[in-house]
């Protein structure tokens, strides 16, 4: 299913070649790499149709070309609340202007990735469909919106998309040859099950945070990654929480419920099958209806999203069903309100050249007291609270290939990684240095506390030491009176970093998106202000030229 297995070689057949067959352009917008797996996927149906399929990340893509285009598919996620995923901001921006083209001779239909908890569910798809309508584009197949279990409803759009796109075109015979690796085997629906071998706490035990240190074996599997990819986890809920749901609803988990066309004990559903801490809208609304409450109806009626987060902050199932005793679910109505438990993806903290055996992570535990209870998070504490001894994980990989160590080892590279945001990066460095790169490296790195949050500081220190880490700037938030973050180390050294991106240096953001990355993307318009002389405009010019050729990139959650 996933990327890996489109190695395919044409043959061409009788007087038809390959240059007559239809080119059918497919472009994805990825934050994680699940909507350019799809697009290769539907390369590959494309070819067994005799279609030509050439897919390309947007951010390749000019509105120029689009103009050219006569077939054309989008598989896109939406990123955040509703917009764009980073590589499909630009082209976006050229579409959506007032200038923008006509689109007269296009075809095309959309697959839009999304996340029905969120409000604008397939936002970034539905934008793309409106506007390629209102520029003469003629949709040949509606566009289908998944959430978050997308398999499914991708494959149905594809087998159905692929034969209107062939239509009337010149058939060409196209033998493929290529056998599916074991790579493309494994998904969220037939994941790998690996043994995790190492877990290990990274913070010191007096510290306000719990970051562990994972070690998964592959070896065996002929799996292999790159350092920028990530490993997607499909964990199971903690048992706890499972008995203490069935209790408040009055079950004894024995009720035999068909799930996935299979009759499952109820509580066995609850641990492996369903998200049972984050309440999905279905819950809620459910739960508003039944008690009738004031407070949660005019919450939910309003949609006023902030005050809605506000309350269900820390807030999870059980906190409602315990706030709601007169509420009452069969187990049946329970689970009809449920979604799918979701698989958790996380930066690959090694590189694969290194430890090809193994994937290491690096883990922040979630575990807060809220609303009277102890709250744990789903997969971080899935993890921390395995055994280490050999324990059982299903794992499978997603591919980054916008977050990549730069292929000229000769060209310098600025890491912004503060937190468990330094996972990627330690891929990054262990891959520089057995390349032996020559380019320099500078890492940014913070968090709270030098003394129990500088987590891999001896390896870093080694780092700096072999001269593999030829800068290091630490910001240790609360170490003194007032904050210092990552990007305030950034200002400070503003005229040596604008002096690297000059030397045509990549620059690397991975951490929190919100804030962190918001603040860090900032800075660097202002360093690119201050220190290339710079006005506003031509700053944003010269960080959409950085993005363009793929030397800005973000890994932000
Ligand atoms: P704080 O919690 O002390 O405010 C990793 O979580 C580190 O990121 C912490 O040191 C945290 O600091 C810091 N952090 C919080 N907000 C940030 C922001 N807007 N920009 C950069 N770092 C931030």
């Amino acid at each position: 299913f996933f990327a890996g297995m489109h190695s395919h070689m044409l043959h061409s057949a009788g007087s038809v070649n390959q240059a007559n067959a239809r080119i059918l352009h497919i472009l994805y917008g990825s934050q994680t790499g699940n909507s350019e797996s799809l697009a290769n996927d539907a390369a590959a149906s494309a070819k067994s149709h005799g279609l030509q399929p050439v897919v390309k990340s947007m951010d390749e893509v000019e509105i120029e070309q689009l103009v050219k285009m006569d077939y054309l598919l989008i598989v896109t996620s939406t990123y955040g609340e509703g917009a764009m995923p980073d590589n499909a901001e630009m082209l976006w921006e050229a579409a959506s202007s007032d200038d923008a083209p006509r689109l007269e001779n296009l075809k095309y239909s959309i697959l839009a990735l999304g996340d029905t908890s969120y409000d604008l569910f397939c936002q970034a798809g539905i934008d793309w469909d409106n506007r390629l309508e209102a520029l003469g584009a003629q949709r040949i197949f509606d566009r289908v919106d998944c959430d978050v279990d997308f398999e499914t409803a991708a494959e149905q759009w594809i087998s159905e998309v692929i034969p209107l796109m062939a239509e009337g075109a010149e058939t060409v015979a196209i033998i493929d040859t290529d056998t599916h690796n074991a790579k493309s085997t494994y998904n969220r629906k037939n994941p790998f099950s690996a043994k995790l071998t190492v877990n290990r706490i990274l913070t010191a035990l007096d510290s306000s945070k719990e970051t562990r240190h994972y070690e998964i074996s592959i070896a065996g599997s002929e799996l292999s990654y790159e350092a920028g990819d990530a490993l997607c986890v499909i964990p199971t809920n903690c048992p706890d929480l499972v008995a203490e749901i069935l209790k408040v609803l009055g079950c004894s988990g024995q009720e035999d419920e068909p799930v996935n066309g299979k009759l499952t004990p109820f509580s066995e559903a609850l641990r492996t099958q369903f998200e049972i801490k984050l309440p999905s809208k279905e819950l809620l609304e459910e739960i508003a209806n039944r008690s009738g409450d004031q407070e949660l109806n005019n919450l939910l009626s309003s949609g006023d999203k902030d005050k809605l987060n506000d309350y269900l902050w820390g807030r999870d199932t059980l906190d409602l069903l315990l706030q709601f005793p007169d509420v009452e679910f069969s187990a049946a109505e329970f689970l009809r309100l449920l979604k799918p438990l979701q698989h958790r993806a996380y930066s690959i903290s090694s590189s694969g050249k290194r430890y090809p055996d193994s994937v290491h992570l690096t883990v922040a535990s979630v575990r807060y007291d809220a609303h009277g209870r102890q709250h744990k998070g789903v997969c971080s504490t899935y993890l921390a609270d395995l055994a280490h001894a050999d324990t059982d994980v299903r794992i499978f990989f997603t591919p980054n290939n916008n977050f990549r160590v730069p292929s000229d080892d000769s060209l310098p590279m600025i890491m912004v990684g503060p937190g468990t945001g330094i996972a990627p990066f330690r891929a990054f460095l262990q891959e520089r240095e057995i390349r032996n790169a020559s380019g320099k490296n500078w890492l940014f790195f913070g968090d709270r506390n030098a003394a129990s949050d500088f987590i891999y500081r001896d390896e870093i220190e080694a780092m700096q030491a072999s001269g593999l880490l030829s800068r290091l700037d630490l910001a240790f938030s609360r170490d003194q009176a007032e904050k210092i973050y990552v990007q305030d180390r950034m200002l400070e050294n503003g005229a040596e970093l604008f002096a690297w991106l000059e030397q045509g240096g990549y620059f690397f953001v991975c951490g929190d998106a919100y804030r962190m990355a918001k603040d860090v993307d900032q800075t660097l318009h202002d360093v690119i202000c201050i220190h290339g002389n710079k006005s506003v405009t031509e700053a944003i010019d010269y960080v959409n030229q950085l993005k363009k050729d793929k030397r800005y990139v973000r890994d932000v959650y």
